[in-house]
């Protein structure tokens, strides 16, 4: 069956400020990187320079075929201290936008992408309730100064992560978060205090969910507000959820508290971003482990491209908006598996095209071999290397393959 995606679909690859940007120096992620004890294995540095390589990474980005980018703007730069804008920070994004738009990639920006200025986790992060209007303040800052230039914006990447996270059995319970020597010591270097340091996603108390809810409110009000009309969204961290018999109904909360509360809260929105990975399976006592002899990826989770089907067609049927796949991707080394891994993802999402499901767009995570989190450079979601010590880049088969797939607008290119 021919694949063909609807003209004007969005073909793009997705990055965050500071898993490519490399010396984002003022956030709370690199603060947390460097302490003495610390969950991450190693610290961004210089990641993949991408702050000052911008232009030749859109530049590559095109030649391959995409139509648009997906990167975030780093609060942490833009606002060093609380009130106070870096014009020169804000400047730096208007060239990269600049540099998107001179390469003809439709530039799609996160106004946050998990790491946020030292002094927001030290005032308590995401889990108070002036969480809203200091975002807010952010992005209103952000749309009066470049809101004309946006093709689409993202106020939270991954808003429901924390409650996602603890749904999946990884965060471990609140009181353990707390006494995590690395917040005790992130805190006491902050003069602030265990409860309050917090750093998004490991936010450690129940409320956070409605806090960031109202961030988002206040966020996309501030950016509607501003210069430009743009379809403006949150992003959804999902997996295809299901039950092994007896798990029903953990399953069914699970998909309840950790992703439908948000997707109805995008009800009001332009879209809403679906960003899906995998599987996770329910039983009688909770989230399961990937079945025995299941085919896993660099992550440790199930490489199934069919989640992301699913999940569009759960976020459609909750949410009743437009639909922009904001992420899907796989951690490999095998550029063949990371090819089917893709083309399989893709045709499960021009099924529901064909259904009749809005789907506006597809950014693969991720451009580059980038920082991933506290497992740091070791896995590889990349479709192009990054040499880190000379920052050459080199485009790998699934990034041929994938510009292709773009400028034909179809998966079935052949190989
Ligand atoms: C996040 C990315 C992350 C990716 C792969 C998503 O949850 O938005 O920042 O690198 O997953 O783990």
């Amino acid at each position: 069956m021919a694949m063909k995606f609807p003209d004007g679909f969005l073909w793009g690859t997705a990055t965050a400020a500071h898993q490519v940007e490399g010396g984002n120096f003022n956030s709370d992620y690199w603060l947390t990187e460097h302490l003495p004890v610390t969950p991450f294995v190693e610290p961004s540095g210089d990641s993949c320079d991408q702050y000052h390589r911008y232009r030749e990474d859109c530049a590559l980005l095109a030649r391959l075929g995409f139509n648009s980018y997906r990167f975030s703007i780093e609060w942490a730069r833009v606002e060093p201290e609380p009130g106070e804008f870096s014009a020169a920070a804000i400047e730096h994004y208007r060239r990269v936008i600049g540099a998107c738009q001179d390469h003809g990639l439709a530039p799609v920006v996160t106004l946050h992408h998990f790491s946020s200025p030292r002094w927001f986790a030290a005032r308590g992060g995401f889990e108070t309730a002036e969480t809203g209007e200091l975002f807010a303040r952010y992005c209103e800052r952000i749309a009066h100064d470049l809101g004309d230039l946006f093709a689409m914006a993202c106020t939270i990447n991954e808003l429901n992560s924390v409650v996602h996270l603890q749904h999946s059995g990884v965060l471990p319970p609140d009181e353990y978060i707390l006494q995590l020597p690395w917040r005790v010591e992130a805190a006491r270097r902050n003069s602030t205090t265990p409860e309050r340091f917090s750093m998004f996603p490991f936010a450690a108390r129940g409320v956070t969910g409605d806090f960031i809810l109202q961030a988002h409110r206040l966020g996309a009000a501030a950016l509607r507000s501003g210069r430009g009309r743009f379809p403006i969204g949150m992003t959804v961290a999902m997996q295809e959820i299901e039950a092994v018999p007896g798990g029903e109904e953990n399953a069914a909360r699970a998909s309840r508290e950790s992703e439908d509360h948000f997707l109805e809260a995008a009800r009001g929105d332009d879209f809403v971003g679906v960003q899906t990975y995998s599987r996770r399976r329910y039983g009688e006592g909770g989230p399961l482990p990937p079945a025995p002899g299941a085919k896993l990826t660099q992550m440790g989770y199930e490489d199934r491209p069919e989640a992301l089907e699913a999940t569009i067609r759960h976020a459609h049927a909750v949410a009743r908006v437009p639909i922009v796949v904001t992420e899907s991707g796989i951690a490999t080394e095998d550029e063949a598996r990371r090819i089917a891994f893709v083309r399989e993802a893709l045709r499960g999402a021009a099924r529901c095209i064909k259904d009749g499901i809005d789907v506006r767009g597809y950014y693969y995570w991720s451009a580059f071999d980038n920082f991933e989190w506290l497992a740091g450079y070791a896995p590889k979601f990349g479709i192009i290397a990054v040499d880190r010590t000379t920052q050459v880049r080199t485009v790998k088969p699934a990034g041929q393959w994938l510009g292709r797939v773009a400028r034909a607008n179809s998966t079935e290119i052949g190989d």
